[in-house]
């Protein structure tokens, strides 16, 4: 049998990290694609080259050719421009929406059964553009942004308690914007409840943190966006479906009337598996969290709506 082949559209900060990820894991053959001549051929040949030393098979190849694609199993995208300190992730709106509407319609002609995870920003608009142009069903278009949203809100539960990042589980809902929903209710510590450990005001401060994460780091960064941490969580995603793993993660899902929304992606827990998105979770929201969560979908439905004014 075939390794499987991922193509990282983007060789950017995240596509470039993505890579190394998947060769040290050996999770498949990396093409790496980018408009600049010479980056993504340059990254792939470095990562390859580092591939003896950490001892995994791994073919990675670089291009500017969307055909090198061709049989893709898992595709995922970054191309696009990152915030820069002072921006939100919606004024890249306009200039992510072009790009989208160039890349998406290569993985159509040379991915056409491809699995495509979307991390590109404004991340629930570029992955609803992204099904919108390419046609896929819905289990095979996935935006990234919950799991990198709970990673950030399980660190800032660890800086603040003490314990261990590994023992502690979050969930956040709803777009991926300072709208989106921390779920300190639905989140613990190996199953005890995070009010054991954290004050309430201790808890409102880790979830305007979580809400601001990104851009915390935009400000430190000065020159773009986080990388490091949103590369793990894309892996994550193509490692569930690769492997089959049937994995509870949160992540941007086209929903047709699970809570209560139609035809819009918005981060919700699901499962992903050998065929992608193969089940939405809905959970219980009580009367403020469903305030909070109505409110994320209206500003992402608005920015759809911005989409169709942009020529
Ligand atoms: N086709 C292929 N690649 C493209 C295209 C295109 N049409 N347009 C731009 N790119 C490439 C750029 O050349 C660049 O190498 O996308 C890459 C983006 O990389 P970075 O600028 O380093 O950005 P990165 O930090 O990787 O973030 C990428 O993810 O988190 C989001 O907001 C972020 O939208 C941004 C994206």
């Amino acid at each position: 049998m075939a390794r499987p082949k991922i193509a990282l559209i983007g060789a950017g900060h995240i596509g470039g990290t993505m890579a190394h990820i998947i060769a040290r894991k050996e999770l498949g053959d990396v093409v790496l694609v980018d408009i600049v001549e010479g980056m993504p051929q340059g990254k792939a040949l470095d990562i390859y080259e580092a591939t003896p030393i950490f001892g995994k098979d791994c073919k990675s190849i670089g291009t500017n050719d969307y055909k090198d694609i061709e049989g893709a199993n898992i595709v995922i995208v970054t191309a696009g421009v990152p915030r820069k300190p002072g921006m939100s992730r919606d004024d890249l709106l306009g200039i992510n929406k072009k790009i989208m509407e160039s890349v998406a319609p290569n993985i159509k002609k040379y991915a056409p059964d491809a699995f495509v995870i979307v991390l590109s920003n404004p991340l629930d608009i570029m992955v609803h553009l992204m099904k919108k142009i390419t046609g896929f069903p819905k289990n095979r278009v996935v935006g990234m942004a919950g799991i990198l949203d709970t990673a950030r809100m399980r660190s800032f539960i660890a800086m603040e308690t003490g314990l261990s990042v590994e023992d502690i589980h979050a969930i956040v809902l709803g777009g991926h914007g300072d709208s989106m929903v921390p779920l300190p209710r639905y989140s613990n510590i190996n199953g005890i409840p995070l009010t054991h450990f954290l004050s309430k005001e201790k808890i409102d401060a880790i979830i305007e943190r979580t809400r601001k994460g990104g851009g915390e780091i935009v400000g430190l960064l000065k020159t773009g966006s986080a990388f490091y941490a949103p590369a793990e969580a894309a892996i994550q995603m193509a490692e569930a479906i690769l492997k089959d793993k049937k994995r509870v993660l949160p992540c941007a899902a086209y929903l047709e009337g699970e809570y209560g929304v139609n035809g819009f992606f918005i981060g919700v827990p699901v499962v992903l598996g050998g065929n992608g998105v193969e089940k939405v979770i809905e959970l219980d929201l009580t009367d403020d969290e469903r305030e909070m969560f109505n409110k994320s979908v209206e500003h992402v439905k608005k920015l759809i709506a911005e989409l169709e004014n942009i020529k």
